[in-house]
């Protein structure tokens, strides 16, 4: 997944390609890749590991003829490695079909075991290669007398056989007038010109030439061509659908941050979807267990696991204790977090049956990779949980899970952190099935999980009143941050975000910890945040807030809807739906986040480059 282009008209289309894949630049990427149809019907292909100014400069130096027709891509990699043969566009046997493709195949691998015992031959790693092999075998099948319809006619009923979510763009030399694309849950638009069109994953690649888009729905397939386009439902009897073209009217910095104001906000957003790709095709709910296919090779091993040791930094080791919790209580394997830059420095003791498990977004992290090649050093098995694919800890593990949150720009990281907990609650069922859990207990962990993106929609709505409270909160000279059992990382977290982006001192404890020192801070223009839903230790968490309320301190609680008896002691409460104990945290962490972007907002601070931070931290 990443950034589509297509350009469709009378140009030379190479320039317009490489220039909308710059445009795209912005999104993150690890490869480019772009494919042309010469006048004669010449496919021409560039892909280039690395930045769209490595895939320039090999362009340079090709002699391609005039063309007028082609589609481009940068890749974040989900399936498979970053590399030349893994970037899109991707094709099939004969070189005959071309597609760049965003989004997930969950079925790729049943589908590309199939293809291949009818004699297909695959080239690539990823689940995109699926489609273009599809598409020759739908074409070939196709009635020969369609009309020069057979194209969409192929790619319609391909997309009929994939599961998953798509933004696509196809083009063949065999019918080299058009270009297909089509969408489901991944963004795709048209962009009209005179005697061009263009089709894009995102406005900013099509709006130096044309303010006029039709924005794909989910199900849609469109057929472009250089003087018109026909949208098609890629369900039922493939039915023309109307089209409705708008103008765009954002400038360009609003188009790369889909109308948000920052990126972090944007990614913020982008949590229901993320929640939903992290599980995605992972869980089998009627077993109530979790297929994980990058741990399934080791999965004995993982069976015969008596510990875990998690290594990680910051935000990812306020996710690791999240895990721990989870672990501990459903999976029983008894588990351990490390600072990674700590863990890397004292004389750490394994025993059999050990496993290293780094949790890391960048996968780049220089303390996080340390600890991994200390443990591999003496022997212990290890795993990742990271987001960018290929990273130097993900080859360093060797097995791990990906997280599928998709690049994340802003430095402070906030969805990676959710999938985050998202891949430890399901590698947590995974264990756990593997030990003592029930079927049940799989099922309602699987239940639970699938209601929260509903749920962090309903949180996101609520922003007006969290913006109410951060102007309430935005002079503070400090905080306190408090939590206890699986919210007591999340306090961690939250006392990083108010640091890191509205430079506030802010102290984090586990509530309990509260009384031994710290309360001596408690003081009317000192504010507690406190994480309180009603779970197992909710009386005890109450009780800490009473404390602070008996010594004047302001209070900003979090709570479980419906719970009014914490109004005794503030106004200032947001509150979060019922679910789980173990996914509390997930719920809690967005009214967190949005608070501290809309104080450091108020604050008029950078918040996507907060001072004196940098978004992979590969020094010691
Ligand atoms: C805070 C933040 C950092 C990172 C930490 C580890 O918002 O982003 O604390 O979590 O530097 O980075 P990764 O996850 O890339 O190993």
């Amino acid at each position: 997944m990443c950034g589509i282009v297509g350009y469709i008209g009378k140009r030379e289309v190479t320039p317009i390609l490489v220039n909308g894949l710059k445009r795209l630049e912005y999104r993150g990427y690890d490869s480019a890749g772009i494919v042309v149809i010469d006048k004669k019907g010449t496919g021409h292909l560039a892909r280039e590991v690395g930045k769209v100014a490595m895939l320039e400069k090999a362009l340079a130096k090709s002699n391609w003829g005039t063309a007028s027709i082609g589609i481009a891509h940068t890749r974040w990699a989900t399936h498979g490695v970053p590399s030349e043969r893994n970037a899109h566009p991707q094709s099939d046997c004969t070189s005959s079909f071309w597609v760049v493709h965003n989004g997930i195949v969950e079925n790729y691998k049943d589908l590309k075991d199939a293809l291949i015992a009818e004699g297909h031959k695959f080239i690539s790693d990823t689940d995109t290669e699926v489609i273009a092999h599809l598409i020759e075998k739908f074409y070939h099948l196709a009635d020969s007398k369609a009309n020069g319809h057979r194209l969409v006619n192929a790619v319609r009923q391909t997309l009929r056989q994939i599961k998953g979510t798509y933004g696509i763009a196809v083009v063949s030399k065999l019918e080299p007038d058009k270009i297909i694309a089509a969408r489901n849950s991944s963004p795709l638009i048209l962009g009209i010109g005179t005697d061009e069109n263009l089709v894009a994953s995102d406005a900013s690649a099509v709006i130096s030439h044309t303010k006029n888009v039709i924005y794909l729905n989910d199900g849609e397939i469109a057929e472009v061509r250089g003087d018109g386009f026909r949208i098609e439902t890629v369900g039922g009897d493939g039915e023309e659908t109307k089209a409705k073209v708008e103008e765009i009217e954002w400038d360009m910095e609003k188009i790369e941050k889909g109308g948000h104001e920052h990126f972090m906000h944007k990614e913020i957003f982008e949590i229901p979807e993320v929640i939903e790709n992290s599980m995605r095709g992972r869980l089998i709910l009627e077993e109530g267990r979790a297929k994980l296919g990058g741990i399934e090779d080791v999965k004995e091993k993982l069976r015969e696991v008596k510990r875990i040791i998690i290594a990680a930094c910051g935000t990812a080791n306020a996710a690791a204790r999240v895990a721990e919790y989870m672990i501990e209580e459903y999976a029983g394997v008894p588990t351990e977090v490390d600072i990674a830059s700590e863990f890397r420095y004292r004389k750490p003791v394994f025993t059999e049956h050990n496993l290293l498990l780094a949790i890391s977004q960048s996968g780049e992290t220089a303390d996080t990779l340390a600890a991994i090649k200390e443990a591999k050093e003496k022997g212990v098995m290890t795993m990742g949980i990271v987001n960018v694919v290929g990273s130097s800890i993900a080859r360093e593990t060797g097995v791990g899970i990906y997280n599928h949150a998709g690049p994340e720009i802003s430095v402070a990281s906030t969805k990676a952190f959710i999938s985050q907990l998202v891949l430890s609650a399901l590698f947590t069922v995974f264990l756990g099935r593997q030990r003592d859990m029930s079927i049940v207990m799989g099922q309602r962990i699987g239940e639970a999980l699938k209601e929260l993106p509903g749920m962090v929609r309903r949180l996101l709505a609520d922003e007006p009143h969290i913006i109410e409270l951060a102007k309430k909160y935005k002079d503070t000279r400090g905080m306190l941050t408090l939590g206890r059992k699986y919210n007591a990382p999340i306090a961690t977290e939250a006392a990083i975000k108010l640091k890191e982006l509205c430079y506030l001192p802010v102290i984090d404890l586990p509530a309990g910890e509260m009384k031994h020192g710290t309360i001596a801070l408690i003081a009317p223009d000192f504010p507690s945040l406190v994480i309180a839903p009603e779970d197992s230790v909710y009386e005890k968490t109450k009780s800490t807030i009473e404390q602070i309320k008996a010594r004047g301190g302001p209070i900003i609680a979090i709570t479980t809807e419906g719970n009014t008896e914490l109004e005794r002691f503030t106004k200032d409460i947001m509150y979060i739906p019922k679910t789980l104990e173990m996914l509390t945290p997930i719920l809690a962490t967005i009214p967190i986040y949005l608070f501290a972007y809309h104080i450091a907002r108020l604050r008029g601070h950078d918040i996507d480059k907060p001072r004196n931070l940098a978004k992979s931290v590969t020094v010691e």
